[in-house]
């Protein structure tokens, strides 16, 4: 088996980085687009043998060393009985958006097993087509950006009803965090006992706080669920954290036990090194890059594993590839990792 990913989440040196690419099944894909055209989103989500189809795509497509499972981070949110609905191009809405306690105090605690057990399903399903030739992430939001989109009601340029709540009454805001993060315990542990063998935590609206008040808000509930996939387990689930616009927070990143930090592009990689030493990191090339003239993507690829230099790191884009991408753009970024060696350090004799 293809174990790179897992081995460098375990802080292994290998022979050459890893790559895959976040949203790596999507649109910019004909064979997606093809099967989006029989559904529509949610139903391809719930229906386990779509989902695992999809999922695979990508690992035979641009021959990426992982698989990240097909659903959305939004799914649990449903589960607990908020009414989600995937417009054609307006991206997710909840029309009955949680701003208030008495809004909390109405969603439900559900059974993962019942509401979520689709999602299980299609993890089965890819474990058992992929056979062990790339290692299966699973994933989930964490509970301030799942929060950002249950409480203004989809997508927003500001947040304003989630940063006023933030303002207002931070402890009503906590009760509803605590509540998501009780959920996507479940979630994430019924994803691992389906069968993901790693799992990314996104956190795509963490940067619009300040440190400080990442630290009181985000970071309890996120904390909740790191302790509940880390604690007593002899050999937990490596974790993958991932943050957007969050280079002011990399001292508070510090603190969370995670395997590896996945961050944006707009800080260089060498630079995220320097403030994090040896931990495993992952990103972080911009996704525009991948719309330059292939050689100049080939060039920035080289230059992103070379930036990685000093500890573990999984080549990725710094945020979800853009639908416009070319495949074979997406196959020239994957490529140009394949075959860039690390090199040996001749006084530590460790790679990379
Ligand atoms: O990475 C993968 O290939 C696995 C599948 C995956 C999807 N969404 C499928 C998807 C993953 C890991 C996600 C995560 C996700 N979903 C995030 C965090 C990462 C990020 O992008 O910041 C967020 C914020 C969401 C919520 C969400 N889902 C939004 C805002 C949208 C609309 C924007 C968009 O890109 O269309 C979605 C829809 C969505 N989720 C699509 C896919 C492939 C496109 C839907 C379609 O086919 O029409």
């Amino acid at each position: 088996m293809n174990d790179l990913l897992l081995r460098t989440c375990r802080g292994e040196a290998t022979e050459r980085r890893p790559v895959w690419i976040m949203r790596q099944a999507g649109r910019y894909l004909p064979e997606y687009r093809a099967v989006r055209q029989k559904v529509d989103f949610l139903t391809l989500c719930k229906t386990p043998e779509l989902a695992a189809e999809v999922t695979i795509q990508p690992v035979e497509i641009l021959g990426v060393d992982a698989a990240i499972l097909f659903a959305d981070i939004l799914l649990p949110l449903e589960a607990m009985g908020a009414e989600l609905v995937f417009a054609k191009g307006d991206g997710p809405t909840f029309p009955h958006p949680v701003r208030t306690r008495e809004d909390v105090a109405r969603l439900r605690s559900p059974e993962v097993e019942e509401s979520l057990g689709y999602v299980f399903e299609a993890m089965r399903l890819v474990r058992r087509e992929l056979d062990g030739k790339v290692p299966v992430l699973g994933f989930g939001g964490t509970p301030w950006t799942l929060a950002a989109y249950l409480v203004e009601g989809g997508g927003s340029k500001h947040f304003e009803h989630l940063l006023a709540w933030s303002y207002g009454d931070p402890e009503g805001l906590a009760l509803l965090l605590d509540r998501v993060a009780d959920t996507s315990i479940g979630y994430l542990r019924g994803q691992v006992a389906a069968g993901a063998q790693a799992l990314q935590l996104f956190d795509t609206w963490g940067g619009l706080l300040d440190l400080d008040r990442w630290r009181s808000l985000a970071l309890p509930p996120l904390r909740k669920i790191v302790a509940a996939l880390k604690g007593q387990l002899k050999d937990p689930t490596p974790l993958i954290y991932y943050i957007n616009g969050g280079s002011h927070l990399l001292p508070g990143l510090q603190e969370l036990e995670v395997d590896v930090l996945s961050v944006d592009w707009r800080q260089p990689l060498s630079e995220v090194r320097r403030a994090v030493g040896s931990r495993g990191l992952q990103g972080n090339l911009d996704p525009a890059a991948l719309l330059a003239p292939i050689p100049e993507i080939e060039r920035r690829a080289a230059a992103l594993v070379e930036s990685g230099r000093g500890g573990g790191h999984v080549v990725n884009l710094g945020h979800g590839i853009l639908p416009m991408t070319p495949v074979d753009h997406a196959k020239a970024f994957v490529e140009t990792v394949k075959r860039t060696p690390l090199t040996v350090d001749p006084f530590t004799n460790r790679r990379g």
